[in-house]
């Protein structure tokens, strides 16, 4: 210490640096020099070292925005999801290595156009006490003829929107693989605005309009009347009635991975503000598996997810990383006030376009893998199965496991067993629903 400071008194230390890197390599190295050489060189690789490292690593935290999807899949207490979230860890690792330029798209664009009132289609419409809902249920069809013998519907007038039938069905099938549970029953799916009126009449005069509003859709303004909803409840034993589903337990699992099948928890716990509504574990909404993925890996509500998605552009795509490998680029385009709207999308890529319900349109392109999905070709598969006239009949669908009764219901029909039968025939009578407070 004293001898570095006596050095730079006497401007000694300048000198002492100067000889020490420059080094005569003809001649032995000094001691000196050896140690010189020696620091410079750990000095450089240390500091490219640095640079690298941190340059990769900002790289992929841009680029993979649901990376945190396995994080969700960690918390589970079943083993059977903990060996399947291991394997989703080592394969979003994987995929950290993997980019997509957006130029990528750009190279090869080609534009389509939309009207105006197409904003108000598609999987992706927002809908909530500021978006009202422009469809009547012209796509739904009844579940119990074409759902799977995993789950129980209500009655034949709980319906979906025809494209998410089969996503329904893989869900329940999955879940009844893992927990063999076949008592969750789908309560109510499209909801006509006049029976949305009844409900919310209902829940007004019972609770007070305060009360109403926290749990009930006003009229128009309900999600279930797009189709893409459906609220779930659980069959108790004596198979008179629904209890509440909770999204406990096993039943966790439909609640952490309904993103696979495209669907999302709607109304989350401590985003009250932000939906509108109180927490419902039950209600389920189809956003599409890309859009699904993100939105439950960043935990936020779709109302945050269109905000997001409104900053993204053909240029500037969201990318979003599948559990399966996929990649999906997403964008938002704003449609023109009048007349039709150009939308920019890629040559080479499959994409959906889905109006957004309020001021454009979202653009999910599949770069890698599949999953823009559920379209009409689809559904030809299950069509063929579905038959009107055998409406009374349970069971075109594949049957994987016949549920099990304390009594047994007649003729394969879980639900004639859960209710009055001429209540069924009544699409908007809900009176009998003993325990029904689930909107
Ligand atoms: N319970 C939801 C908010 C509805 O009524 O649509
Ligand atoms: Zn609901």
């Amino acid at each position: 210490m004293n001898l570095n400071t006596d050095k730079i008194k006497n401007g000694k230390f300048v000198k002492f640096i100067k000889d020490a890197f420059i080094i005569d390599f003809s001649k032995p190295l000094s001691i000196k020099n050896q140690f010189m050489v020696m620091f410079v060189t750990l000095f450089v690789s240390t500091v490219l070292f640095t640079v690298v490292y941190f340059i990769n690593n900002s790289q992929v935290n841009a680029q993979n925005p649901a990376v945190s999807t396995q994080g969700m899949a960690v918390e589970s207490s079943d083993s059977k999801k903990l060996q399947s979230s291991s394997t989703q860890q080592s394969s979003v690792t994987k995929k950290k290595r993997l980019t997509v330029e957006s130029t990528e798209l750009l190279k090869k664009m080609t534009t389509i156009e939309k009207e105006h009132d197409e904003i108000y289609n598609g999987d992706m419409i927002l809908v909530n006490k500021d978006h009202d809902c422009h469809h009547d249920g012209e796509d739904v069809v009844s579940l119990l003829n074409i759902k799977s013998n995993t789950y129980i519907v209500a009655d034949d007038s709980v319906r979906v929107d025809k494209s998410i039938v089969d996503n329904v069905n893989r869900m329940f099938d999955d879940f009844y693989d893992i927990y063999g549970e076949t008592d969750v029953m789908m309560a109510c799916g499209y909801r006509s605005s006049s029976l949305q009126e009844e409900l919310y009449t209902a829940e007004a005069n019972a609770k007070g309009s305060e009360t109403a509003d926290s749990w009930v859709a006003p009229p128009g303004y309900s999600e279930h009347q797009t189709g893409f909803v459906f609220d779930l409840d659980l069959l108790i034993e004596n198979g008179t009635s629904g209890i509440d589903y909770d999204g406990e337990g096993v039943y966790s699992w439909i609640n952490t991975n309904c993103y696979r099948y495209g669907f999302i928890l709607r109304y989350l716990q401590g985003k009250e503000s932000i939906t509108g509504y109180e927490y419902e574990p039950w209600h389920f909404r189809y956003v599409g598996v890309p859009a699904a993925t993100y939105i439950m890996s960043k935990g936020i509500t779709f109302e945050e997810y269109m905000q997001e998605i409104q900053k993204c552009s053909y240029e500037k795509p969201l990318v979003i990383y599948g559990d399966d490998g996929e990649i999906w680029c997403t964008y938002y385009v704003k449609a023109e006030e009048e007349g039709t709207t150009d939308i920019p999308v890629p040559q080479d890529y499959d994409y959906k376009v889905s109006g957004d319900n309020f001021s454009g349109f979202i653009v999910t392109v599949s770069i890698e893998g599949n999953g823009i999905e559920h379209d009409e070709s689809n559904y030809e598969s299950l069509a063929g199965t579905y038959d009107e006239s055998k409406s009374d009949d349970n069971g075109t669908a594949d049957e994987p496991y016949e549920p099990v009764y304390d009594e047994e219901p007649t003729e394969n029909n879980a639900e004639e067993y859960l209710y009055d039968t001429e209540d069924t025939e009544n699409d908007d009578n809900y009176d009998d629903y003993d325990e029904y407070d689930e909107t």
